[in-house]
């Protein structure tokens, strides 16, 4: 038994924010960010919501599925900017969707999170515990970037994607994932300080903070090395693979992988000029946008890799 995707959905905010708005509230121009990350515009979230975006995502996802509430017996959401702590923005969603039957919880792995979702939605249905599911990952990272650290805020979207998957046959094939605490400093968002009766000492709001090449020098080395893992394990040629769908940090990050995998860079599809960085949410929504397009055909084998803070990295093999 295994894992399949039957349907995708995404939700992205209504304001889009170009590289010429950034210019005009940060020392930055089009021509260094278009040329360093790929990006040219991200939508950021006004009245939308982490947990919004999320159930749109969902929705959508399920009518192109043509699954209904009743059906759906787990979700898991990947965010690591929820809007609450509690409830979970998976029970946001079951109630936003009245999917009343399904157990539901998030995962935090930041930009891997997406296929840590995915996995461990595998090992649900694996072990008989999940039928049909909903997996999705959202995120409102705007509320968490310091807005005036130029080497930051022009990096970063919000947005949410979403996959319905159902235990089946066919599906994913392998998969790897991994951690590594111990460079976890290279990235980072701290959360607000303890601060009770018996410890008054709050430090100030902390927002994401990066050591940029150290998590791109991660990011070029660990993202091959666990595609050709995955591959390797799976007995796959490489060739066989119709497309990589990698985590939309940086087009350079994405050309890098692909000449180190000896691979045409138009096997990497790519989003990012248009919703840059959205963490746990970009492969999701790439994903959708190669669905609606036509990209992907039954039986077509892609590749799916996800990296970031922990650091954390992942890759999935599957058939479409
Ligand atoms: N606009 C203009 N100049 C900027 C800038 C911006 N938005 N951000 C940084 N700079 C400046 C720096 O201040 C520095 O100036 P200096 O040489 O006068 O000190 C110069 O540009 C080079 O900065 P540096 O940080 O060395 O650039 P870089 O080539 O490493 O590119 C990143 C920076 C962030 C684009 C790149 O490191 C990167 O993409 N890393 C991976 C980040 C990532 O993907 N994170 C998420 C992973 S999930």
């Amino acid at each position: 038994m295994t894992t399949r995707i039957i349907g995708t959905g995404s939700a992205l905010p209504k304001e889009i924010v170009t590289n010429d708005n950034l210019a005009k509230i940060v020392d930055t121009n089009d021509e260094w960010i278009s040329s360093r990350t790929g990006i040219r515009e991200r939508h950021l979230a006004k009245e939308e919501t982490c947990s919004s975006l999320a159930a749109a995502a969902g929705k959508m996802a399920m009518e192109d599925a043509g699954v209904g509430p009743e059906e759906i017996d787990l979700i898991v959401v990947a965010t690591c900017s929820p809007d609450s702590n509690f409830p979970s923005t998976a029970c946001k969603v079951q109630e936003s969707l009245g999917l009343y039957h399904a157990a539901a919880f998030d995962v935090s792995a930041a930009c891997s999170g997406f296929l840590v979702a995915l996995h461990t939605v595998y090992a649900y249905m694996n072990s008989g515990l999940s039928k049909t599911a909903l997996i999705i990952g959202a995120e409102t990272l705007s509320k968490l970037i310091d807005w005036t650290d130029r080497g930051t805020c022009v990096l970063f979207g919000d947005g949410a994607g979403a996959v319905v998957a159902k235990a089946d046959d066919t599906g994913i094939i392998q998969f790897v994932q991994g951690a590594d605490g111990s460079m976890g400093q290279c990235l980072t968002c701290d959360e607000r300080s303890i601060v009770n009766p018996f410890n008054q000492e709050a430090k100030p709001t902390d927002y994401i903070s990066m050591d940029g090449q150290a998590v791109f020098k991660f990011a070029v080395t660990k993202v091959p090395e666990c595609i050709r893992q995955v591959l390797e394990e799976s007995h796959t040629d490489i060739e066989e693979i119709k497309y990589f769908v990698l985590h939309q940090a940086n087009s350079r990050i994405l050309s890098s992988v692909a000449k180190r995998l000896k691979m045409p860079v138009e096997k990497f599809p790519m989003n990012l000029d248009r919703c840059g960085n959205t963490s746990a949410a970009s492969i999701p929504i790439l994903l959708d946008e190669m669905n609606r397009q036509g990209m992907l055909k039954k039986n077509d084998k892609i590749v799916m890799s996800g990296f970031g803070a922990g650091l954390t990295w992942g890759a999935t093999l599957l058939e479409w």
